[in-house]
């Protein structure tokens, strides 16, 4: 009888390790995507203050939309609120990394890019950050797929891929719709 709660101890034990080591390995495996590849949650407890966007920082109107940077990155910027995107349409380029940024004056919104792996929350006071490439061309549509209020199934936006050779900035960097 003793023998066998010996056994029975050791069987416990082996399987607690078994538990130790795949808690460390998936704990491993976290730490690994958020600091070597930056792989964080849309949200990454980057906060802007909801009262103030249209007036001051990153997301005034004449920001929004494509930028491109002088090292060529690609940033979209959008505004998601009741019951509107601004823009409404934005274009990117086929093939290369993009960057979008976006967040809320107002109550809870989600955006997703049909067809793509874009897809996050906007919540207000915070932003959300996505990194996609597209592969194809095409105009895409991004509905808001959290339900905001009375006109949330009007809210509605498009992603417009264009080839790189269509896609020019204009002398701020600027690539929008209604320009092309
Ligand atoms: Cu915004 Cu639903």
């Amino acid at each position: 009888m003793a023998a066998d709660e010996t056994a029975i101890v050791r069987s416990e034990l082996r399987w607690s390790w078994v538990v130790f080591v795949t808690i460390g390995v998936m704990f491993a495996a976290i730490l690994f995507a958020t600091l070597a590849m930056h792989d964080t949650p849309p949200g990454h407890n980057e906060t802007v203050d909801p009262v103030t966007i249209h007036v001051i920082g990153e997301f005034v109107e004449p920001n929004l939309g494509t930028t491109v940077d002088a090292q060529g990155g690609v940033t979209t910027r959008i505004v998601a609120a009741q019951f509107a995107f601004v823009p409404q349409c934005v274009v990117v380029p086929q093939g290369k990394p993009v960057t979008f940024r976006l967040t809320s004056p107002d109550v809870i919104h989600g955006i997703l890019v049909m067809g793509t792996n874009v897809n996050t929350m906007v919540v207000p006071g915070y932003v959300s950050e996505v990194h996609t490439v597209f592969n194809e061309t095409g105009d895409l549509l991004m509905p808001c797929h959290e339900f905001c209020g009375i006109g949330h199934s009007e809210m509605l936006a498009h992603v417009r891929v264009v080839p790189q050779s269509e896609f020019h900035p204009n002398a701020q960097g600027k690539v929008s719709c209604a320009l092309r």
